[in-house]
Order: C-alpha cells, then sequence, then structure tokens
C-alpha cells in the first residue's frame, strides 16, 4: 500500500513525531509512504518528499533526529485553492495519478472538513491524526501541540509575574486557540492567574472589576488576566481600554503571545501522544479503517468519525470552577 502523510493548517509542536510514528509503523510491515509537502496545496501541486527515489518513498533515514523537533519537517499551509472545486479535483487527480491509496492528514478541523471533501472524489482510505495547538477536537482528550503551546504559555506567564509583582501592575496575556479556551484555561490554573477570560463564558467586565478591586483590598500586589483571543471582550487590548473606563485601580501592560505558542520543541506528552496516534494512524489505515481521527480517550486509543472529531470540543466546567475557587 501507498500511504501519503501531511500536514495541514496550523503547524503544532509534536506533528513531527507524528511523521515519524506514521513512517516507522508503516515501513516497518512493507508498506511505502509518500511525504506531501504543505498540505492540501503541495498535494495540489505534487509536492511530494520521497528520498528513496526508486520507491518513491520516504526512507527510515528521512525521519530520523526529527522526533525532538518542533515545527513540521513536511511544512504546513491553508490552502485557499483547495477550497474550490477545481483545487480538490486536482488533488484527487494526483492522488489517483501517483498510486496513493490511502492518506493521513496532521491537523485540525479544517484538516478534517479538506478530508472528508476529498473523499468524495477519491476512494482512497482517510484516517486522520489530531495536530492543533487548541486542543478544540471531539474524540480525543488531547491534541498533538496542545501541551507545549500551554508550556509555552506558562513559563512566559511565570516570568510576567515577576515583573507584575515588582511595579504592581496588572497584565492582561493573550493567548491563542480560535473559539477554544483550553490553551488559557490550563495555562490560567497552572500559573495562578487571578482571571481568565473565555470563548465559552461570557466576559462581563463589571463583575471582574469587582474581583479585582476585591483582591487589591486584600493586598494583592499582581494581577494576571488570561485572555483567549476569541473571548468575546474582543481580545487582550479592548478588555484593558474597557477596565480602564471603568476605573480598573492597577497599572496595566498587554502581552500578546501570539505565535510563540506554536513553536519549540515538543514535551514528552505530545511527543508520546503523536507516537501513539501516528501508530494508531497508520496500524488502521493499514486495516481499511477509512474517514476516521485516531485519539485518546481516558489512556484508550480510539477511532472517531472525522464529522464528529471535528465538532468543538468545550473546556470543561469543573476546571472553570476550579480556577474561580483559586483565583478568590
Ligand atoms: O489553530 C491554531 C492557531 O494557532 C490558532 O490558535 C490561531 O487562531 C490560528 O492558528 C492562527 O493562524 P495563522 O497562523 O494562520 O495566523
Amino acid at each position: 500500500m501507498r500511504i501519503g502523510v501531511f500536514c495541514s493548517g496550523g503547524d503544532a509542536p509534536g506533528m513531527n513525531a507524528c511523521v515519524r510514528a506514521v513512517v516507522r509503523t508503516a515501513t516497518a510491515v512493507g508498506h511505502q509512504v509518500v511525504g506531501i509537502r504543505r498540505g492540501y496545496q503541495g498535494l495540489i501541486e505534487e509536492d511530494f518528499y520521497w528520498d528513496d527515489p526508486s520507491a518513491r518513498a520516504m526512507s527510515l533515514r528521512s525521519v530520523s533526529g526529527i522526533l525532538q523537533r518542533g515545527g513540521t519537517i513536511l511544512y504546513s499551509s491553508r490552502s485557499e485553492e483547495f477550497r474550490t472545486d477545481a483545487g480538490q479535483q486536482q488533488a484527487a487527480d494526483v492522488l489517483r495519478r501517483h498510486g496513493i491509496d490511502a492518506v493521513i492528514p496532521i491537523g485540525g478541523d479544517g484538516t478534517f472538513r479538506g478530508a472528508r471533501a476529498l473523499a468524495r472524489l477519491w476512494g482512497g482510505h482517510i484516517v486522520a491524526c489530531p495536530g492543533t495547538i487548541d486542543n478544540d477536537l471531539s474524540g480525543t482528550d488531547f491534541t498533538i501541540g496542545f501541551h507545549t503551546a500551554v508550556k509555552t504559555a506558562v513559563d512566559a506567564v511565570d516570568k510576567l509575574r515577576d515583573t507584575a509583582e515588582s511595579h504592581e501592575r496588572l497584565f492582561l496575556v493573550e493567548v491563542m486557540g480560535r473559539a477554544s479556551g483550553y490553551i488559557a484555561l490550563y495555562t490560567a490554573l497552572a500559573a495562578g492567574a487571578e482571571v481568565a477570560c473565555l470563548p465559552e463564558t461570557p466576559t462581563d467586565v463589571p463583575d471582574i472589576l469587582a474581583q479585582i478591586q476585591m483582591l487589591k483590598n486584600r493586598g494583592k500586589k499582581s494581577i494576571l488576566v488570561i485572555v483567549a483571543e476569541g473571548d468575546d471582550c474582543g481580545g487582550a487590548g479592548p478588555l484593558k481600554n474597557r477596565l480602564e473606563a471603568a476605573g480598573c485601580p492597577f497599572s496595566m501592560r498587554v502581552v500578546t503571545l501570539g505565535h510563540v505558542q506554536r513553536g519549540g520543541t515538543p514535551v514528552p506528552e505530545d511527543r508520546l501522544l503523536a507516537t501513539r496516534l501516528g501508530e494508531l494512524a497508520a496500524r488502521s489505515v493499514i486495516a481499511g479503517e477509512t474517514l476516521v481521527m485516531a485519539g485518546e480517550v481516558h489512556g484508550s486509543l480510539t477511532l472517531t468519525p472525522l464529522e464528529e472529531a471535528g465538532r468543538h470540543k468545550p473546556v470543561p466546567r469543573e476546571y472553570v470552577e476550579l480556577l474561580e475557587t483559586m483565583a478568590n
């Protein structure tokens, strides 16, 4: 069997570990893996990665030394062309022309939508892996890259606490996550932030202000507010303006962590998850599974239909309550 593997959408630490697991698993049992560079765009443009020209496939050597590397050796993209019927048709033709029987896309909900669109035009098998820092997918407790992104954000917030404390300031720290509050909530809990503004809960400025005032009256010298980029207040900048206008008693600064959360060497949790899911995806696609995502739920490996896996996973209510208890 010839299996195509590619990364699509925002890169995530651990994608390389996943590619490595796919190549090693499939090659070990006599199958070939074709690397497709730059996601769906590279597929349309026949941008393949094969360093074994006789087999026109990836060799085992091509995945040596990548387990610990951030980013993706296959590159990634958000393809506008693949959103069109012509682009999807072209991608399906390329797969047929190159004798590719199955693909393993690594990415998020947009990648899964693309995979389902491809399946309408191409009869090969598709088993996806959840690769996104956002942790917004159903069918897996965690997505590949999430733990590393949280570690990066927590490290940054720990540093900001030092300067906030020295200057008796309030910092609003904006984190990524698109429409999901997972990164914000986990970062707030792990860094001991006083407030988290999440897309899943309404942001009430008078309420936040009352809490800040209460903490100041209790002698608190610094405040850290973690703001998810998808929060209804519009991000850390607009929230600062509203708090200022409402009479916030602290001097405030805004820090946007941005793409720094997508980079860096993957933490062991992401390497392990990526290895387990890459192996499961390869094994499953060889066994004939299709249109499913490899995931891990409560420590067990699972396969979830792509349509269901792409549905938004809300943050756990008990974590929101835990933060409220800790912050007060
Ligand atoms: O999905 C991953 C993610 O990093 C989101 O958290 C963020 O909203 C988005 O990608 C940013 O996308 P881009 O890199 O295309 O600006």
